[in-house]
């Protein structure tokens, strides 16, 4: 294909092909579902175009057909260090198999879209990767990556409908529309993805399907284990602002196998309040049965998780991300389904690319949330189809948490620690976490409680020899994973661990304080606090990393130490590795760029960890 006249020939052969197929394939790895929503976005696009569309997660679809696709779009998330989304991990070990050949994708017109965000430094990784390895393999880009900031905070990012406009320019020239056809109007509703046939309530009551025993390994998303409640233990003082749950879960039975730096993922519910707001305001009786179905003609799949028949309070309860900050999407949607003329014309402004701003200061700034818009377009609301639910809210996604225990402590149970998120923004109801405030309220012992859950190898890794130092800093609930590590390594026979622990107040939120002291008093431990309120002055973790700069110098330099950072405050790494470099310009006798390099090494060898979040 190298030679002039070859490359002829091929495209002679594709443009025969264009003309015979208009299926247009969006394939996307979602973490967050952000992904999700921009490739049904493009979904719904390429319906107002007439475009025969098929939209799917990578690992549901069967790669290896790849090879016989013609147009496909490739929206993928970023995760983490530069990592791809759990659901495309399949997807992304078959793509870069070697054995892949060369020109094996020479039929494929392709385009990708990342959505990244800027604040880490493996910005969009796995899109430009993905985008250079479907060149090696052949296939042929229609445009540029796509490179969007998900920095939603900032506001709209200004790529995505550049790139959207592109993509569609380009895609309608290679493969025009069926003659005697015109696109849809914007303004004109699609058909609804599924059909809802309500059950008549005089027929026998419907039983809910449970999922079956899982007896094909591990728990996962798909088979996740409904895990027993053992307790729910506030663990900061009452008079302190921020309530943090210990909360213990029994795993027997579960085929659970974790280690410290290990992950628990579980799914949220929503209140039963806002179930019932939302059955109002839709006038929906919460306790109807309906059997769901994709719609005529179409491609949706009937989510696994809900059981046939389903109630509406189950739908709205445990799949409806009701309680979520609403994207463009959904007002995109909503705005086609208005027959309120003012509430049409404000929802269709959200939607334009113009009205960004002023959507990010009406719902991202406030987080205001869907159920809360929807009580604003109550004409709207009250009119809304049944059938659209699906289209208007994204499922409910699985949250993580750092694994707090041992299982060599703990032995079938799995416990973490959750700070309940709560705050004040413009609106009057304080904004809070929805899976966080879930678990706050369930109560063991009031009746039984379980939670299903499953398991995800985490991005710590404590060192395997005796003795090896760890050195750990996790201020606040940052502390989970190391709780994890020193019951593990003590278990183990692993002596050397260093533990730097802050929080507000030695009397208030000092958390696990009586286990550090024990474990301290036994010589299994060092510990070292900071309390930030507890003076006038504010002490941080990073204060006592420099204070105990010949300790760490020695650890570091002589016994080959790991230094582990975890925690949910921006600056918090930032400053924690600054006090790191300069422990090591004191002790080392370095200077501050070769202080820089020196971490820069440890981190490369993975003797510098960290795991932070927002
Ligand atoms: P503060 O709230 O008093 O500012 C756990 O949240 C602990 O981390 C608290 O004591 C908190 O202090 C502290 N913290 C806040 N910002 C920090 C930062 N940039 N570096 C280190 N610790 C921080």
């Amino acid at each position: 294909l190298c030679v002039r006249g070859g490359t002829v020939m091929r495209s002679r052969v594709r443009f025969c092909d264009r003309m015979s197929t208009h299926t247009l394939l969006v394939l996307y790895g979602s973490q967050t579902g952000t992904a999700q929503d921009m490739a049904e976005r493009i979904g719904r696009q390429a319906q107002r175009r007439r475009t025969e569309v098929r939209v799917q997660s990578l690992d549901s679809y069967n790669v290896a057909n790849l090879i016989s696709e013609t147009l496909v779009v490739f929206v993928c998330a970023t995760t983490g260090q530069g990592d791809p989304p759990d659901n495309m991990k399949n997807f992304w070990r078959f793509v870069f198999r070697k054995s892949l050949p060369t020109g094996s994708l020479c039929r494929l017109d392709y385009a990708v879209l990342g959505l990244g965000d800027s604040s880490y430094p493996k910005f969009n990784f796995v899109a430009k990767k993905l985008h250079k390895r479907l060149m090696q393999l052949g296939a042929n880009a229609l445009l540029p990556v796509g490179l969007a900031d998900d920095q939603h905070d900032l506001g709209p990012d200004g790529v995505t409908d550049p790139w959207l406009i592109s993509f569609w320019q380009k895609t309608v020239s290679l493969y025009p529309m069926p003659p005697g056809l015109s696109p849809l109007r914007e303004e004109d509703p699609l058909p609804p993805r599924y059909m809802f046939h309500f059950l008549d309530a005089t027929t026998d009551k419907p039983v809910q399907k449970s999922h079956p025993p899982d007896d094909q390994g591990p728990p996962s998303a798909a088979r996740p284990f409904p895990a027993q409640m053992v307790s729910n233990q506030r663990v900061t003082d009452l008079s302190h602002f921020q309530d943090v749950r210990l909360i213990d879960f029994d795993i027997t039975g579960s085929n659970i196998q974790y280690n410290a730096g290990d992950v628990v993922m579980m799914r949220p519910c929503n209140s039963p309040e806002d179930v019932e707001q939302f059955c109002q305001l839709l006038r929906l009786d919460p306790d109807s049965y309906f059997i769901l179905n994709p719609a005529d003609g179409g491609t949706a799949v009937v989510p696994a998780r809900l059981p046939q028949p389903c109630s509406v309070r189950y739908l709205v309860e445990q799949y409806l991300d009701i309680a979520a900050v609403p994207r463009r999407s959904f007002f995109e949607v909503l705005a086609t389904l208005a027959t309120n003329e003012l509430e049409r014309e404000k929802l269709a402004e959200f939607s334009t690319a113009q009205g960004q701003d002023d959507l990010h200061s009406y719902c991202n700034r406030p987080r205001r949330t869907a159920l809360e818009v929807l009580a604003d377009f109550p004409h709207t609301t009250a009119e809304l189809s049944v059938n659209y639910l699906l289209d208007l809210f994204p499922e409910i996604q699985p949250r993580s948490f750092s694994i707090a225990s041992s299982l060599l402590a703990h032995p079938n149970r799995l416990q973490i620690l959750v700070a309940v998120v709560s705050y004040k923004t413009r609106l009057q109801k304080p904004r809070r976490g929805l899976c966080s405030s879930w678990l706050a309220s369930l109560d063991p012992t009031q009746s039984d409680v379980s939670v299903s859950l499953w398991v995800k190898k985490g991005s710590l890794k404590f060192p395997q020899d005796l003795d090896t130092p760890a050195i750990m800093v996790g201020p606040g609930t940052g502390v989970a994973p190391f709780r994890a590590a020193i019951q593990e390594r003590i278990a183990q026979g692993k002596r050397a661990n260093v533990l730097f622990f802050g929080c507000r107040s030695e009397t208030k939120d000092f958390y696990c304080q009586s286990e550090w002291e024990e474990k301290v008093q036994a010589g299994h431990m060092t510990l070292f606090t900071a309390f930030s309120r507890d003076q006038e002055d504010k002490i941080y973790v990073q204060h006592r990393v420099k204070e105990q700069a010949k300790l760490l110098w020695d650890l570091i330099a002589n016994k080959n130490a790991v230094f582990y950072i975890a925690g949910n405050s921006k600056q918090m790494p930032t400053g924690v590795c600054d006090a790191l470099k300069e422990v090591f310009q004191q002790e080392g006798g370095v200077t501050e760029i070769q202080a820089q390099e020196m971490l820069e090494a440890m981190e490369k060898a993975g003797h510098f960890q960290s795991e932070t979040w927002s």
